[in-house]
């Protein structure tokens, strides 16, 4: 994180050189202040999304949106329509900006996973949510990342719904840390009669938010003693 005010995720940008496998730059977005900058999360969703056959004219959703850098992905391979939803205003209106000066048609939506459930079902669903597990209630400066003691105060709703959000055979494109437990979501997953698999990983160093709570992360037995890099993780789900 650059500033408190920053909300970024834990992965610092300038520590690029030792992720592995490399990540592609994260997407250039316009933000409104408070919105979360794109970064290795987005760029490797980013990457899973690129490789995806979207139908044409499929419905698509982006859950968690912030800039709308999924939504604008999902837009440019063919989607035939894009809802972006976030909780947040400035990421609605910074998504918004970010659509319209790229002359691509992504809806923006505000709201949660009850709002994206009212929308849906969709062809194709991504979501890069807040998975951060955190000691500390979560508030508005953190709720880009926080997710609950660990990390899936989101993810185990949105697995949970996923078959109910994808049309029979849809796609869900969902981006965590495996400290957040992958094989969790792949059991919620698999337990609504989805295919699950990993379509991309890669090991980033800790930024500041993490290595600002190794202890708890320790203590919780989430990372090893010592451990100071994160695995990211791409689930992809088939209905
Ligand atoms: C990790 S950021 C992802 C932003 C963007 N999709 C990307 O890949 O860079 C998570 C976003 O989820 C939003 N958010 C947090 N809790 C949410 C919820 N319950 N429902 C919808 N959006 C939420 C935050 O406002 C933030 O914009």
């Amino acid at each position: 994180m650059t500033t408190s005010a920053e909300p970024v995720r834990p992965g610092p940008l300038a520590a690029r050189s030792v992720v592995h496998p490399p990540v592609p730059p994260a997407p250039r977005m316009l933000r409104l202040p408070g919105v979360y900058r794109p970064q290795e999360d987005t760029a490797l969703l980013a990457s899973a999304i690129a490789e995806l056959t979207i139908p044409a004219g499929a419905h698509a959703l982006d859950l968690c949106t912030g800039t709308g850098a999924q939504a604008i992905t999902l837009a440019r391979r063919g989607a035939g329509t894009v809802l972006a939803v976030d909780l947040s205003r400035r990421a609605l209106a910074s998504a918004r900006l970010n659509a319209l000066i790229r002359q691509l048609a992504v809806r923006p939506c505000r709201g949660g996973l009850a709002r994206a459930l009212r929308e849906g079902p969709f062809d194709v669903v991504v979501a890069n949510p807040p998975y951060v597990p955190s000691p500390a209630p979560t508030v508005r400066s953190t709720r880009g990342w926080d997710a609950g003691p660990d990390g899936r105060a989101l993810l185990d709703p949105l697995c949970a719904a996923a078959g109910t959000l994808l049309r029979p055979g849809g796609t869900m494109l969902l981006v965590q840390s495996a400290m957040a437990d992958v094989d969790k979501s792949r059991e919620q997953l698999a337990a609504q009669g989805l295919r699950t698999s990993v379509v991309q990983r890669a090991r980033i160093p800790f930024g500041p938010v993490l290595s600002g709570r190794t202890e708890f992360l320790e203590a919780a037995g989430l990372i090893e003693p010592g451990q100071r890099m994160e695995e990211l993780v791409v689930l992809r789900a088939d209905r």
